[in-house]
């Protein structure tokens, strides 16, 4: 029988057999009975040395295609047949794909540990809107329309009338109009000052105000609170300290430094005070019965005091080499 009649029987035979094969281990048979080391169709290579010259290359084509064409069937049952391990399309020896893994973002990670620490302690937790009518932000606040202390914290304006909130102080306001009192929340959210950018300080970052009203609330009580916070959030060995400060929105006010390590420096966390009779107007508390402190600390300066992170700047540009070390 010529090459090229062989060929062919080994074509028909194939057909035959690949008509009635069901399963992926059929294939494997299959595959070892045509294309193996000593199948059919390796063995019709062999004989190529054997053909003259002239029919050589033609021939040589037609084993090539040949040896496509079963390896392409063969090929269609891995892929169209699901039978378990046997399949020839899964080689269960071999190491499964890793897929990078993303994380939890540090600063969303400190937020977590915030919400925690309040909420044991009795906090709800609340939301607001980041854009807010300058009522909102500001006059229900006392702080008066050309008012110097509006220009303690610079702000971003989208209308005439409309700002993007420049602290959280605002969902203060919007709580107290909904509910009534006695009330103790958190809120946590970003805010937004059109200000000179540094290592500590951007044009967004994140704020967690604090606002707790009842009957016989005390600066004392205030103060509990926060060092409470502190130690829970930094350790009992971290100094800390108070300043006297000044806020539209609270009387007494106060700050709160937590030392920098790093830096050999303090560095303010958080502003704070009780809150303000005005405000309590604003929102129809009776102020004869009514009483509250209120505080606000940044996110980001808490983060990079607990994790020695040293330039604010770090958790917005998305580098994966700062992000991945959380
Ligand atoms: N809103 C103030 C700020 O952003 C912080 C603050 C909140 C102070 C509540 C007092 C009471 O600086």
């Amino acid at each position: 029988m010529s090459l090229k009649d062989s060929l062919e029987s080994v074509e028909n035979d194939f057909l035959t057999d690949f008509a009635k094969t069901s399963s992926a281990s059929d294939g494997v048979a299959l595959k070892q009975k045509y294309l193996s080391r000593n199948g059919l169709v390796t063995n019709l290579f062999k004989q190529l040395g054997q053909v003259s010259k002239d029919e050589k290359p033609l021939l040589g084509q037609l084993l090539n295609q040949l040896k496509i064409d079963l390896s392409t069937k063969l090929d269609s049952l891995d892929s169209s047949s699901n039978s378990g391990p046997d399949s020839l399309s899964v080689d269960i020896a071999m190491p499964g794909k890793i897929y990078p893994e993303g994380s939890i973002h540090v600063l969303e990670q400190t937020m977590l540990d915030i919400k925690k620490i309040f909420a044991e302690i009795g906090f709800n937790i609340a939301y607001g809107p980041e854009i807010d009518d300058d009522y909102h932000n500001f006059t229900a606040l006392n702080v008066p329309e050309h008012h110097p202390a509006r220009d303690m914290q610079d702000t971003f304006f989208v209308d005439n009338d409309i700002v993007l909130r420049t602290h959280t102080s605002n969902v203060q306001i919007h709580l107290m109009e909904e509910e009534e009192p006695p009330l103790r929340f958190i809120v946590p959210g970003r805010v937004y000052r059109n200000e000179a950018i540094s290592y500590k300080s951007y044009c967004l970052f994140h704020q967690v105000e604090g606002l707790f009203v009842d009957k016989n609330v005390s600066f004392a009580q205030l103060k509990g609170c926060l060092e409470y916070f502190a130690k829970k959030m930094f350790g009992t060995d971290r100094k800390m300290r108070w300043r006297p400060s000044y806020f539209p929105f609270t009387e007494p006010s106060a700050e709160v430094d937590i030392w920098d390590e790093q830096r050999n420096q303090w560095m303010e966390i958080l502003g704070c005070g009780m809150v303000d009779p005005e405000v309590f107007k604003s929102v129809g508390y009776d102020t004869n019965i009514w009483k509250g402190y209120a505080f606000g600390m940044g996110v980001e300066r808490i983060a990079m005091l607990k994790h020695d992170i040293d330039d604010i700047r770090l958790f917005y540009n998305g580098d994966v080499r700062f992000l991945r070390q959380f």
